[in-house]
């Protein structure tokens, strides 16, 4: 869709009629001032949350149990990595700088997942991660594939098919253990209950709370309500623990037959606002560590520019 006119109500409705038409809206069309802010804000979040969740991780890369498995888990690190690369280029198609972003992050202006202000205690977390928290975000993600923003639908799509093997090799990791032995069958058990219920607030709030929803949902930035994808990602996980031999830790889950549907407990929706915050277990961790990666790469920064200048006078 291109729009070239002058007048402000026709770009409007040829805007809505796009979106209504299911097509995509690209960077030199026309959009009103509040959709380009919204997906801003939600493609900074999202690239923000890809760079912060490598440090959970990376936390284990040194004590990795093999070769094998530390091959692996530097791989899907890095994959984050290029995550994160992808939306902030994305969100550099609407007018926004990538150091105006990273800038906002170590300011405590823009957020990330609040998961990631949790701490990776032992080996089988990054287990528990792979298979809970890259599930939860692939249940997300995969609608905004088809998100009426083109450059963010299109990252999306790469994004997802890295996802589904991280979610995999979370799976596998968690597998192997708890079919191990005694100890770390509980060390798998162990890193299930402690991230079951905060991947289940990575949905948001619920959605007579969820504040930008109705109107993300209308411009197809969203296609699904939040409690309509935690909904989906339980239906999923509950096979999925039987299988791994592992209990999700929630005595209110339980098959509901005349909804075809799982019932599980309530949430405790104070701790995720606490996190939101900044009062999670790691969060002043996750922004100081940032910082100083930030920092501490200042001088590659600098060189790209002078190399780039150099090109550019020799051209
Ligand atoms: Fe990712
Ligand atoms: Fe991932």
């Amino acid at each position: 869709m291109t729009v070239i006119t002058e007048d402000p109500g026709a770009a409007n409705a040829a805007f809505d009629a796009a979106v209504a038409a299911d097509e995509r809206i690209e960077p030199r069309d026309w959009m009103p001032d509040g959709y380009r802010a919204t997906l801003i804000r939600q493609i900074a979040q999202h690239a923000h949350s890809e760079i912060i969740g490598m440090q959970p991780e990376a936390n284990w890369i040194t004590r990795a149990p093999s070769l094998r498995r530390k091959a692996i888990l530097m791989a899907k690190v890095q994959d984050e990595a290029g995550h994160g690369l992808y939306l902030y280029s994305a969100a550099e198609t609407l007018g926004v700088g990538r150091d105006e972003l990273l800038d906002k992050l170590h300011a405590g202006r823009q957020k990330y997942s609040s998961i990631f202000n949790y701490p990776t205690l032992t080996w089988a977390d990054v287990g528990a991660i792979g298979w809970l928290v890259d599930g939860a975000a692939i249940i997300n993600q995969v609608p905004i594939c088809r998100c009426s923003y083109g450059p963010y639908a299109r990252a999306m799509v790469r994004i997802c098919k890295e996802e589904s093997f991280h979610q995999r090799q979370g799976y596998e990791l968690l597998h192997t253990l708890s079919k191990g032995t005694a100890e770390q069958h509980a060390m798998a058990q162990d890193a299930v209950d402690r991230w079951w219920w905060p991947s289940l607030m990575m949905f948001g709030p619920p959605d007579d709370e969820s504040a930008h929803s109705a109107q993300s949902m209308a411009w197809k930035i969203k296609r699904h309500s939040n409690d309509e994808l935690r909904q989906r990602f339980v239906d999923i996980c509950v096979p999925q623990a039987e299988i791994l031999g592992l209990t999700l830790p929630d005595p209110d889950l339980k098959w509901n037959e005349e909804r075809g549907q799982h019932d599980f407990g309530a949430i405790d929706w104070s701790e995720f606002k606490e996190v939101l915050r900044g009062n999670g277990p790691c969060n002043e961790q996750r922004i100081s560590q940032r910082r100083q990666a930030h920092e501490d790469g200042a001088w590659v920064r600098e060189a790209a520019a002078a190399y780039a200048l150099k090109h550019s006078e020799e051209s």
